[in-house]
């Protein structure tokens, strides 16, 4: 019912070379995955040439994040409408880099995901909590925080339909250290609930929930197993062309 969603956060990896090594054979092997969606997400600059380079495959392409304005001074950002003027359809917000590093707020990442989808752009909403929240046991708490604000008041079809969630708990990023599929199963089915106590059970037997943090090749198996893990976003993974297409075969 729910069609499995792989998608690959390049991050501020790669380069020119490399990444039209790697569409090159997504472009060739895309038509062999079947049920599985997959999706790239490059660094700004190279967004407008992966689109023309992976047109016509089904691949998603999208953007790492956006500005919320339209237009105006923000001098080194990109609009969610620039993105979606050069040909991309998704964009990732509220991922944990993004509320670190850069100081994005709930409010922010909000922001960011209404002005997507307004001008057009499906969005992937990223959820997780740090370390110290997870040995404080506020995983709960901080998740269905960042769930509920990120998509409360949204329309029920646009969320089925248009939005991914994406868990990935910040320990587990870049880490080496995968959440077990215990550990993913049991958030992914809090977020699900909490969808289907505000919006249905239909809308919420809809929603893509994907998960993401040192997804491998080995791991990825198990953590597909779970019911409620709908696919992945892959980081450190997903930038070596072989080790990202042998994730594809695991759509359930
Ligand atoms: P990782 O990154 O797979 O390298 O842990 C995942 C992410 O940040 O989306």
């Amino acid at each position: 019912m729910r069609q499995p969603f792989m998608a690959g956060n390049w991050k501020m990896h790669l380069d020119r070379e490399a990444i039209s090594a790697f569409c090159s054979a997504l472009r060739r092997d895309a038509g062999g995955a079947g049920a599985v969606r997959l999706g790239v997400f490059p660094p700004f600059v190279y967004l407008a040439e992966v689109v023309a380079a992976l047109r016509g495959t089904g691949v998603v392409v999208g953007a790492q994040t956006c500005r919320p304005e339209s237009h105006g001074a923000f001098t080194g950002e990109v609009a969610a409408r620039q993105v979606r003027d050069v040909g991309a359809t998704h964009v990732i917000v509220g991922h944990s880099e993004r509320r670190q590093l850069f100081g994005e707020t709930d409010r922010d990442v909000r922001a960011r995901l209404d002005s997507a989808l307004a001008c057009g752009l499906d969005v992937l909403l990223c959820v997780g909590e740090t370390l110290p929240e997870r040995e404080a046991g506020r995983t709960a708490e901080v998740v269905l925080r960042q769930l509920q604000a990120g998509t409360d008041g949204l329309d029920g079809e646009t969320l089925a339909r248009r939005v991914t969630l994406a868990y990935e708990p910040v320990w587990a990023i870049g880490t080496g250290r995968t959440a077990t599929p215990g550990q993913a199963q049991e958030v992914h089915a809090l977020l699900r609930d909490d969808v289907a106590r505000r919006f249905g059970g239909a809308v919420a037997g809809r929603l893509v929930i994907q998960y993401g943090g040192s997804v491998k090749p080995a791991n990825v198996a198990a953590l597909m197993a779970c019911p409620d893990v709908d696919g992945a976003l892959v980081g450190g993974a997903s930038l070596e062309y072989e080790s990202f297409a042998s994730l594809l075969d695991y759509g359930n």
